[in-house]
């Protein structure tokens, strides 16, 4: 098996660092110029490009992003799935031009029509009867863990290691030693230590699952059907119908985050797979890239929600913490029923995931051919590769197969060559108008950097 040569990749990562400052003056002045930004940028995450500075927009539109130095890229990051539909897709441009221009009213607080076929829509593919709308796929996760402590009485959400599900206090843990769940590191200032609010298991690891659920205070499984936020570890035969068959024996609820998973399928791992959440959390595609995001609840759930507000001690109308004034407004519901209803359709999924697999199939020609000890994994219409081989199966795994140095030259080698790939991992998604022209060059370019490490 080759073997990286450290200087050689310093030399490397110099080599591409200079072409990308050497490329990309505007960007790099217009970062320089961010001085009452925290940390120069609109979302200290935006930070995370590799390169010292961000590229700055300039526009976008299907799946190519053109920055303000006149460099345009074939975009796989896709804004990490919020993009899933493409940028700007025309059918989402058209309806949010006529809410915002022609009918007027972007956030009234009054129901629109538009919701009633959203909701019916999400109830198709997901499979939930009952939704509720947010504008993130964090919110999401937070007003509907409320819910489920609601639901149960009880007070803790089990989640796995190196998860990720927007910045929901609870699910920054990592199962620590005597079983206790414990801070993940880098978390910001937990409110208070993580095993009062949570317990940790391992992915693809019942036993460690059922020990967790048999302490009988946990309201729910909070998990994504494959872990995406550390690599893409997808769960082995029989762990999805594990779950569900623990959390009904031990009384907990099962939440099913598909944000990203969603790219299984035009209904997500959940219809792909067959599988029964008690509660769904979806986000960023579903409004084309107009903020949105929703949680369905089975009919038992809102009941048991129910139960609660009829005796009054739960608000769910006012300010008892679920909700916000701006969720289901108009200009989101309207983006979200053009996007699913024109755009993320089950003909473009199954073009998507058709060239998720080409792409995937063209990343392992190239791992054989070099004999290079990665692997590449796919889930519908996503695909990543990692730095680990066999592919990682749990969360602890992935996170130990990252290499800051080699993540950084893949990252600044293929932006050099013209194509985006998402800054947190080495994630690429199709949408809609991804070509099989533009897989092609991704493969070929891959070729190119990765002999050029293994040289
Ligand atoms: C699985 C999952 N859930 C929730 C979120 C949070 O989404 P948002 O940042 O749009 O709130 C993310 C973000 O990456 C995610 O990957």
């Amino acid at each position: 098996m080759p073997e990286i040569d450290r200087a050689r990749l310093t030399e490397l990562i110099a080599a591409e660092q200079a072409t990308y400052t050497q490329r990309h003056p505007r960007s790099r002045e217009l970062f320089e110029q961010g001085t009452n930004l925290f940390g120069k940028v609109p979302m200290t995450w935006m930070n995370k490009w590799t390169g010292g500075f961000p590229l700055y927009l300039d526009h976008a539109r299907g799946n190519r992003i053109s920055d303000v130095d006149g460099h345009t890229y074939v975009d796989f990051a896709l804004g990490d799935t919020g993009a899933m539909a493409g940028h700007s897709p025309r059918a989402t441009v058209e309806a949010v031009a006529r809410r915002v221009g022609d009918l007027g009213g972007i956030t009234t607080m009054l129901p629109s029509e538009d919701a009633q076929w959203v909701g019916a829509e999400l109830t198709r593919r997901f499979g939930m009867p009952l939704w509720s709308f947010t504008l993130t796929a964090t919110d999401a996760n937070r007003w509907a863990v409320r819910l489920a402590r609601l639901a149960t009485g009880r007070p803790k959400i089990l989640v796995f290691g190196y998860c990720y599900h927007g910045s929901v206090d609870e699910t920054f843990a990592i199962p620590g030693p005597e079983g206790k769940a414990q801070s993940r590191p880098g978390n910001v200032a937990p409110p208070v230590p993580l095993e009062l609010t949570t317990r940790a298991a391992t992915w693809n690891d019942l036993a460690s699952v059922e020990r967790e659920l048999a302490h009988g205070d946990v309201a729910a499984i909070l998990t994504e059907p494959a872990l995406t936020n550390i690599g893409i570890v997808l769960p082995e035969p029989g762990f999805m119908e594990g779950l569900r068959g623990l959390a009904t024996r031990y009384g907990a609820l099962l939440m099913i985050d598909e944000t990203h998973t969603f790219s299984a399928g035009w209904g997500g791992a959940t219809r792909e797979w067959g599988l029964e959440p008690d509660i769904f959390v979806i986000g960023k595609s579903i409004g084309g890239g107009i903020p949105s995001g929703a949680y369905g609840i089975s009919s038992e759930v809102a009941a048991a929600v129910t139960s609660h507000t009829d005796a009054g001690d739960a608000d769910l109308i006012d300010v008892g913490g679920v909700g916000g004034t701006l969720a289901g407004n108009a200009l989101s519901t309207a983006a979200m029923r053009a996007t699913l209803g024109e755009v993320l359709t089950e003909e473009a999924f199954a073009r998507m995931v058709e060239l998720a697999t080409a792409f995937t199939d063209g990343v392992q020609a190239t791992l054989d051919e070099l004999d290079v000890p990665w692997s590449v994994s796919q889930l519908g219409a996503r695909s990543e590769y990692r730095f680990a081989r066999p592919a990682p199966r749990t969360g602890e795994e992935s996170a130990a197969a990252h290499d800051d140095d080699i993540d950084a030259y893949m990252h600044l080698a293929m932006c050099n060559r013209g194509i985006l790939m998402t800054p947190f991992h080495n994630m690429a998604l199709m949408c809609p108008d991804t070509t099989r022209a533009d897989v092609d060059r991704h493969t070929a370019t891959f070729r190119e950097v990765v002999e050029a490490l293994y040289a």
